[in-house]
């Protein structure tokens, strides 16, 4: 017996930190055009006819955190990943959309964590019945070690939120028991914040959103695999020219983001490309190129044998575009981070694995076809326990 069902009314709230960046501004859009035209939108996300429990897709809403003053549609405009007619007439909605100043920097961690958790506050006030998620779309930051510490209160007291803003951020959300989502390369995914989300009961997902041609790559190399043709090497370049590959020219803060692009390759073929060469012959390289805006391409040559070991090789060349490829994956993630709440899972979710470069959690699946079958096996799980959820009295 189905008691209440007050699914048609709940929305999903999306609280971004970086939520004027290229990617977070795209995905307002996409929010505000999911909500007035939803075949616009629906079409292109992976989860848009699953969990009807947590209310239609199209109940979506954008809030967040940036530290520039331009208005959200000054935003869209700067980063020119929409052409103007598209995001033109919902230029109201976008600039209605409550973005709050970051933190100041002044402030220690647990200070910011204190502000953002009364924002947090008063986001729920001004939507509620929401399902909120964070979402971490702050810029690659330079690596920090943060597996050393035991306990929140140890990086409380040691890391400054100028050395690692996401941080705040996600502390924020965990102590307000709202699930996260890191898209960034950036290591939230340490023991410490992972014991707090368990202690919590909330779950996070990252790291690193698996878009374009990182996402081709793990289709690739699971096809090479299965036909039993051994890789040789394989040389990835990616040319992008929006802030996020204007960022990434600064080596420490490509580190992270190189490593996840590059260690994903050997552990889904299960052996070191390059073995016979005695280096590794799997090359990443990220070049910031202005010419090409947020419409990013990547080069890829891929060596290969066949029988009696003879040379084979594919080229790929991916002209995509970043935030456009992003946005809807965080869109379903924010879904998928509400549902995976409501079935009561917390701490880490290996079994996302599809949508991240870096997979958080215990054996993560690896190869394409793994990633999808432990996605269905998830729904399926998420479906029966939300919908008993829902039928007892
Ligand atoms: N686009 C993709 O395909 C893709 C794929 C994987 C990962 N990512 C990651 O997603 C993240 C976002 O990418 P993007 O292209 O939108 O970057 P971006 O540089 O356009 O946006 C980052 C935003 O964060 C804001 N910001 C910086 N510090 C802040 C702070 N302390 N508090 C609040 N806001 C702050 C900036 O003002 C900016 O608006 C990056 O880490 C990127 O590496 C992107």
């Amino acid at each position: 017996m189905i008691t209440s069902d007050n699914s048609k009314s709940r929305s999903l709230l999306l609280m971004v930190a970086g939520a004027k960046g290229a990617v977070a501004s795209t995905v307002a859009v996409a929010a505000a055009v999911l909500r007035k035209e939803p075949e616009a939108i629906l079409p292109s996300l992976t989860t848009g006819h699953s969990f009807p429990y947590i209310g239609p897709p199209q109940a979506i809403y954008m809030t967040g955190w940036d530290n520039q003053p331009t208005e959200l549609s000054g935003c869209v405009k700067a980063h020119g990943v929409l052409p103007e007619n598209l995001w033109e007439p919902y230029r109201s909605d976008l600039d209605a959309t409550t973005i709050f100043e970051a933190p100041l920097l002044d402030l220690d961690l647990s200070g910011q964590i204190g502000h953002l958790i009364k924002d947090i506050r008063t986001l729920k006030q001004q939507y509620p019945n929401s399902l909120p998620v964070l979402i971490n779309l702050l810029p690659a930051g330079v690596q920090v070690d943060l597996e050393r510490f035991e306990s929140v209160a140890a990086l409380c007291s040691e890391i400054a939120p100028r050395v690692f803003p996401d941080l705040a951020y996600a502390l924020a959300a965990i102590f307000s028991k709202i699930p996260v989502v890191n898209f960034t390369p950036n290591q939230l995914e340490v023991s410490a914040i992972v014991r707090e989300a368990v202690k919590q009961n909330v779950p996070i997902s990252g790291c690193d959103g698996k878009t374009g041609q990182t996402y081709l790559k793990v289709v690739l190399a699971s096809a090479l695999k299965a036909r039993k043709l051994n890789v040789d090497g394989w040389y990835s370049l990616n040319l992008l020219g929006n802030s996020d590959g204007k960022n990434l020219m600064d080596p420490r803060r490509a580190a992270e983001k190189l490593a996840n692009k590059t260690e994903l390759l050997d552990e889904i073929l299960g052996y070191p490309v390059g073995k016979r060469y005695g280096e590794p012959c799997h090359k990443v390289h990220i070049d910031y190129y202005p010419p090409r805006g947020d419409a990013k391409e990547a080069w890829d040559v891929i060596d290969f044998q066949g029988m009696f070991g003879l040379p084979m090789s594919i080229r790929l060349n991916l002209q995509g575009r970043d935030s456009i490829l992003a946005a809807p994956l965080i869109l379903d993630l924010a879904r998928w981070m509400a549902v995976l709440q409501m079935s009561g899972r917390c701490g880490p979710i290996p079994e996302l694995g599809f949508y991240f470069k870096k997979p958080a959690g215990t054996n993560p699946p690896l190869s394409f076809e793994d990633q999808i079958y432990c996605l269905r096996k998830l729904e399926k799980e998420c479906d029966q326990k939300c919908r008993k959820l829902r039928s007892e009295p």
